[in-house]
Parts: C-alpha cells; sequence; structure tokens
C-alpha cells in the first residue's frame, strides 16, 4: 500500500534509473545500521522453515532469489536479503569495467507490468566486484545470503576472444560465488546472443568451467543464462549441450526483445526504445521454456526460472515446472520491498493447503 503510493507520487515521476540508484541507496542505508536492518528484517523476512531449499550445494531459507541486473557490482547483498530474497544474483559483471550505453536506458511500461532496459552492462568490472565480494566474505555475516555471480563479455572484446574474457571474469569472481552464471542471452551487447549457438557456446561454457574450479579450488556450480527468444530447438540444444559439458544447470529466461501482445499504446512502447523487455509479458513464454528445458533434461540439471514471476501461483507454477529456484526482478519494482515476503508466504501456505487437502 505504502510502496504503491510512493511508487505513484514518486518514482513515476522520476527517471527511472535515478529512481533504482536512490531506492538500492536507502536500502543499502538501512542495512548499516544495526537496529534498523534487524527491524527490516523482522518486517521483510518469511523465515518459514518449510521454504528451505537444498539446491547447488546451497542450503536456502527457500526459493526465491533477486535476479541479475538489480546489483550488477555487488554493492547491497546483504541488504537485498534483509528484504526477504534467499539469495542474490550480482551482475552481469564483465571482465573490463564499462559505462553501459547511453541514458536513458530504462522505461517503465505500467500497463503491462514491464520494463524495457538497454544498459548495456554497466559495471565496475570484474576485479573491482572481486575486491568488494571478498571483503563481503571476509566478515562472518550476521545474516548470510547464498551470492551468484552472474558474468558476461565485454563490449570492446571481439566475439573470437570470448571464451579468453568470460574466462577472466570466472578466474577473478569464481572463489567468492556460490554458483557461477554464464549469461550469453542480454541483447544489449551487440553479437552478445550469437554466442547461444552451440559451437560457440562449448568454448565459452569449458574455459569458464576450468578458471571456475582451478581458481576457486572446489567445484563452482556453473549455469548458463539463455533469452525467451530462442526457437524451441535451439532451447534443445544448449540443454543437449550443458549436459555435454557438464554444467550444473540453466536459467531460464533473460529478457525479451519481442514487443507482441502489449497494452501499453505504440507509440509509448516505440518512445521507450529499443533493448530488453521483462515483467509480465514474459511470463508465458518463460515458463514455456522451462517446460521444454525440464522435458529435455529431466532432472538432471537444475532449472533456475526467470521471466514475469508476480504471485505465490507463479512460483507454484514455476516450480511445478521443473525449477529448482526462481528468480525475479520487475515484480520487485512494481510490487516494492514487501513483495519477496508476500510471495513465500503465499508459497508457504499453499503447501500446507495441498497437504490437508489433496484436491486443493
Ligand atoms: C535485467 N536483466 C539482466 N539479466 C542479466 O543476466 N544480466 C543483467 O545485467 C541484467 N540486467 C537487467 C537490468 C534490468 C533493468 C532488468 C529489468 C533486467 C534480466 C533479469 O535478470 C531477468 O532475467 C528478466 O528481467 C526477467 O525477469 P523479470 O524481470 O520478468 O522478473
Amino acid at each position: 500500500m505504502v510502496y504503491r503510493a510512493l511508487y505513484r507520487t514518486v518514482f513515476t515521476r522520476i527517471d527511472p534509473e535515478q529512481a533504482h540508484h536512490w531506492a538500492f541507496a536507502a536500502m543499502r542505508t538501512a542495512a548499516r545500521v544495526p537496529p534498523v536492518a534487524a527491524l527490516t528484517r523482522r518486517l521483510f523476512v518469511a523465515g518459514d522453515p518449510r521454504l528451505r531449499t537444498r539446491v547447488l550445494g546451497m542450503d536456502l531459507p527457500g526459493p526465491l532469489g533477486l535476479a541479475a541486473g538489480f546489483d550488477k557490482d555487488g554493492l547491497g547483498i546483504e541488504a537485498l536479503g534483509n528484504l526477504g530474497f534467499c539469495f542474490v544474483e550480482v551482475g552481469t559483471v564483465t571482465a573490463l569495467p564499462q559505462p553501459g550505453n547511453a541514458r536513458p536506458r530504462l522505461a517503465r511500461l505500467t500497463a503491462d507490468r514491464a520494463i524495457v532496459n538497454r544498459m548495456g552492462f554497466n559495471n565496475s568490472g570484474a576485479e573491482a566486484v572481486a575486491r568488494r565480494l571478498r571483503q563481503l566474505r571476509a566478515v562472518p555475516p550476521r545474516y548470510p545470503v547464498a551470492i551468484g555471480v552472474n558474468i558476461g563479455k565485454s563490449k570492446v572484446v571481439d566475439e573470437a576472444d570470448a571464451a579468453a574474457d568470460y574466462a577472466t571474469s570466472a578466474r577473478l569472481l569464481a572463489p567468492y560465488a556460490d554458483y557461477l552464471v554464464v549469461n550469453v542471452s542480454s541483447p544489449n551487447t551487440p553479437g552478445l546472443r550469437d554466442l547461444q549457438a552451440v559451437d560457440k557456446l562449448r568454448p565459452v561454457l569449458e574455459a569458464v568451467r576450468e578458471a571456475a574450479d582451478a581458481a576457486a579450488h572446489r567445484h563452482v556450480p556453473l549455469l548458463v543464462k539463455i533469452a525467451p527468444d530462442l526457437s524451441d530447438e535451439d532451447v534443445d540444444a544448449v540443454a543437449d549441450l550443458a549436459l555435454e559439458t557438464g554444467l550444473d544447470g540453466i536459467v531460464a529466461t533473460n529478457t525479451t526483445i519481442a514487443r507482441e501482445g502489449l497494452r501499453t499504446p505504440p507509440a509509448e512502447v516505440e518512445a521507450a526504445g529499443g533493448g530488453g523487455l521483462s515483467g509480465a509479458p514474459l511470463k508465458d513464454r518463460s515458463l514455456e521454456v522451462l517446460r521444454r528445458l525440464s522435458t529435455r533434461t529431466t532432472d538432471r540439471l537444475v532449472l533456475v526460472s526467470v521471466g514475469g514471476i508476480e504471485t505465490s501461483a507463479d512460483v507454484a507454477a514455476r516450480l511445478e515446472a521443473g525449477a529448482s529456484l526462481v528468480q525475479a526482478y520487475t515484480a520487485f519494482v512494481y510490487e516494492g520491498p514487501a513483495w519477496p515476503r508476500r510471495v513465500l508466504e503465499g508459497l508457504a501456505a499453499s503447501r500446507t493447503r495441498r497437504r490437508s487437502d489433496p484436491t486443493a
């Protein structure tokens, strides 16, 4: 309620990227003051033992994580844990620091509960993020949060050198990651999504796997993140490759370049510009891709479902369809800090209902 009023009166009137910046800064400030952090947790963390989830070597308080892109530099992992996320995927981080695309590069399509972004992997680079994560890991946290690290190709690096560029990020970041994601599916780095073709993806995955495990002196769970715009055959091909190369899982999906079926007037969609669309319009395709992956991989891979998740029913549907974990970004922006707890408590309640009434 409070958040929606704030959203309507303040956030919709300021530049969306500035709103993100301020909101995230406020979360981090709250996390630095111990009594405020404790109060935040009391308000926003679900903490229901029925939700405990063990996957990829992690013991999580629940299956809901924050998707990549919100905390690109690993600046507010604990703060986001205080808001009820059970794990946080940092990034996308690139080997070289880069400013991303020119602003404006973020727009809301409120009528569709969607966002269009063409951020272009703005981030402070693998070395700086690794330094920050090392510091975070050096102090035993009061409230530990599992950390995934999502890596991408530096913009200035040629496609031919992509494997080495990804491997550099893996070497620097894997020691601090609970799992690593190779992102080959953002629409905002020219040519990046071409790396989803099996012959190009194989060397990238092999180089990253080797670099990650060698640098961390352990097996670092490795996943690949794919686009919803892949054809069904290409989804199958990536699934087969993931199995063949011994990957641990797949994150599906990233944002879409499609703009079909939107409620927002075409002129407004046009004004939002190019880039990836996230949120509610992604729901059906994201679930479809998950189902396809699940059929193809039959429990041999961990599937992380992301794209258009808004309610506890959405989460339940993804888990039912074969996901072990779910993530979201856009619904958190529209619904605010109470959203993770609301969704997780709804999920816990639905599990109890099902146990007591098998027809429910
Ligand atoms: C993203 N997403 C994203 N994904 C990724 O792998 N690396 C990234 O850097 C980003 N950056 C990013 C920025 C913004 C502003 C948004 C909205 C999204 C994609 C994100 O992780 C997720 O896959 C999609 O947004 C779909 O989930 P939701 O938003 O529909 O829950």
